[in-house]
């Protein structure tokens, strides 16, 4: 079984589509250890307490300084020995040493197609806003490694939404959701615990396992 550790920052529905994935076995080979939040008083930690995973925050306003945090946060995350960090909603920059030390095994859920609407400035709501500034007729959600470079690593899943009129960021955030980050993230999950996914350089290829 491999050991999932869940990094969160908020309403946690992509943490929800993990859980209930585990629960319904679609993801299998998976057991959630731990779930680490930024924040305190966020929905996620609730949703894992409710499904009996250990839930803790690290806050960056509890240490003098960002470095202080990440130290801290880096220390939290491997109490848990994880095989594989997922960040599944986690809105801060992931500290560059958890980075080197969990290579390939961290994966990130990002509300757009990479590369549009990706990098530093380019999380939550603020995405669909900037999709729906541009003018675009197609967004969707991507799965990827975590590399150094934020939102630049090899891309494991993608699938596009729609754009409709009349669209708001809540309603098309939303979609992007229904649509395809609870179907992709779950399925990369899946893909990652049951030896489905090969990297080489940039590029992830998706590997038939028979047994
Ligand atoms: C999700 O849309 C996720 O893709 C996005 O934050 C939202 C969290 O929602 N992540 C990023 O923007 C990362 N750059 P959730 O807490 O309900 O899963």
């Amino acid at each position: 079984m491999l050991r999932v550790v869940v990094l969160v920052s908020g309403g946690g529905t992509n943490l929800q589509a993990i859980i209930d994935g585990v629960k319904k076995k679609t993801i299998t080979n998976v057991e959630l250890v731990g779930v680490l939040s930024n924040n305190k008083t966020v929905k996620s930690l609730e949703r894992a307490q409710n499904a009996g995973i250990p839930a803790v925050s690290v806050s960056p306003k509890d240490f003098e300084d960002r470095a202080a945090f990440q130290k801290a946060f880096l220390e939290k995350v491997d109490e848990f020995s994880p095989d594989l960090i997922v960040l599944a909603g986690f809105l801060v920059s992931v500290p560059q040493d958890m980075v080197h030390k969990y290579s390939n095994r961290i994966i990130n859920i990002h509300p757009s197609l990479i590369p549009s609407f990706c990098g530093v400035g380019y999380y939550g709501l603020k995405v669909h806003e900037r999709v729906l500034e541009r003018g675009v007729k197609v967004t969707g959600a991507t799965v990827h490694f975590v590399t150094e470079g934020m939102d630049e690593g090899p891309i494991i899943a993608q699938k596009p939404v729609a754009v409709e009129e009349g669209d708001t960021p809540e309603v098309l955030q939303r979609r992007v959701m229904e649509q395809a980050e609870w179907i992709i993230l779950p399925q990369a999950i899946d893909d990652f615990a049951n030896g489905r996914l090969a990297v080489t350089g940039n590029t992830v290829r998706h590997i038939k396992v028979t047994d």
